[in-house]
């Protein structure tokens, strides 16, 4: 008799080559001894959701359980979902799937990953914190609500169309408890923040840093949600302005891991598969 086969996933986008998510979906497996196959799925910009229909029920080589999506399609994903966890809701975008005996359930797994690697990873507790968050788009959306969950004092969204961030803020209004929560453009945003979260794609078009350096407070976290060369001119800026710089590397770990979670029901240890993750990174450089 063969083996059966393993349950199948992937992170669906355009573009996916350079994707690190099945390496540490990997890794995650072999660490839980979980039978999972992980690839890419790219799909056409203008075709995700047949690309998305046609994989899901593909079962020649075995069934497949989910996916992680990411740029451009968490906004379409969310919509093609019949079912959405309270987090997806608030964002409007998903970045995983479940495909279950139910229909297609979607999550966001980006902000609790952020949070995650903010205050575990990074040590920084955000309770009380002064938090600015740079962008409005998919990624941003995404951080809001798992961000006001941890108790910030203040919770700034600077985006150069204010007019989304002023959106954001308000579909999140109702969750912001005891948090101080504005809208704001980046040139008058305010000043020395504890926490700050660069969601924008300035670095990634190479643009100026849309933010003075008087937002960030001394000592402050300063973390880019991308990695590689594309995080490198805001980590720079931060750390000249003495604020420690960080990458999007440990958010990416957490949130694959707490979509490993939802998909097989355990959650893996994210430190071991950080660290290869880095050298793989830096010997691939
Ligand atoms: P993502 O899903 O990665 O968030 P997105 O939805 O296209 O991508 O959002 C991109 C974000 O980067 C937006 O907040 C965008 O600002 P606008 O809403 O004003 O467009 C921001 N952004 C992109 N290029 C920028 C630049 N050169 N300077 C400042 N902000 C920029």
């Amino acid at each position: 008799m063969s083996a059966p086969h393993a349950d199948r996933y992937a992170v669906a986008g355009n573009p996916v080559e350079h994707s690190q998510s099945p390496f540490i979906h990997a890794a995650f497996a072999r660490q839980t001894d979980q039978a999972i196959d992980y690839g890419r799925l790219l799909c056409p910009l203008d075709g995700f959701a047949d690309a998305l229909r046609r994989f899901a029920a593909d079962d020649s080589a075995g069934p497949v359980r989910g996916c992680n999506v990411t740029v451009p399609f968490k906004f379409e994903a969310f919509e093609l979902a019949t079912r959405h966890t309270p987090r997806a809701t608030l964002a409007r975008a998903a970045n995983t799937l479940r495909f279950d005996a139910e229909g297609w359930l979607a999550d966001n797994t980006d902000g609790i990953g952020l949070v995650r690697d903010i205050e575990r990873n990074a040590g920084v507790r955000l309770a009380g914190r002064r938090v600015l968050l740079m962008g409005a788009g998919g990624a941003a959306a995404g951080a809001i609500g798992p961000l006001l969950t941890s108790a910030p004092a203040a919770l700034v969204v600077a985006n150069r169309t204010v007019a989304k961030a002023q959106a954001l803020v308000e579909r999140h209004r109702a969750v912001a408890g005891q948090t101080e929560l504005v809208a704001r453009a980046p040139a008058d945003c305010g000043s020395g923040f504890e926490v700050v979260v660069n969601a924008t794609a300035s670095s990634l078009q190479g643009a100026d840093i849309p933010v003075g350096a008087g937002v960030l407070a001394p000592g402050a976290l300063a973390l880019d949600m991308m990695y590689g060369p594309a995080a490198r001119g805001f980590i720079d800026w931060a750390q000249a302005h003495g604020a420690r710089g960080r990458d999007g590397l440990g958010m990416l770990v957490e949130q694959a891991a707490e979509a490993f979670a939802l998909w097989r029901g355990v959650m893996p240890d994210t430190a071991p598969v950080l660290d290869a993750l880095r050298e793989r990174l830096a010997a691939s450089r």
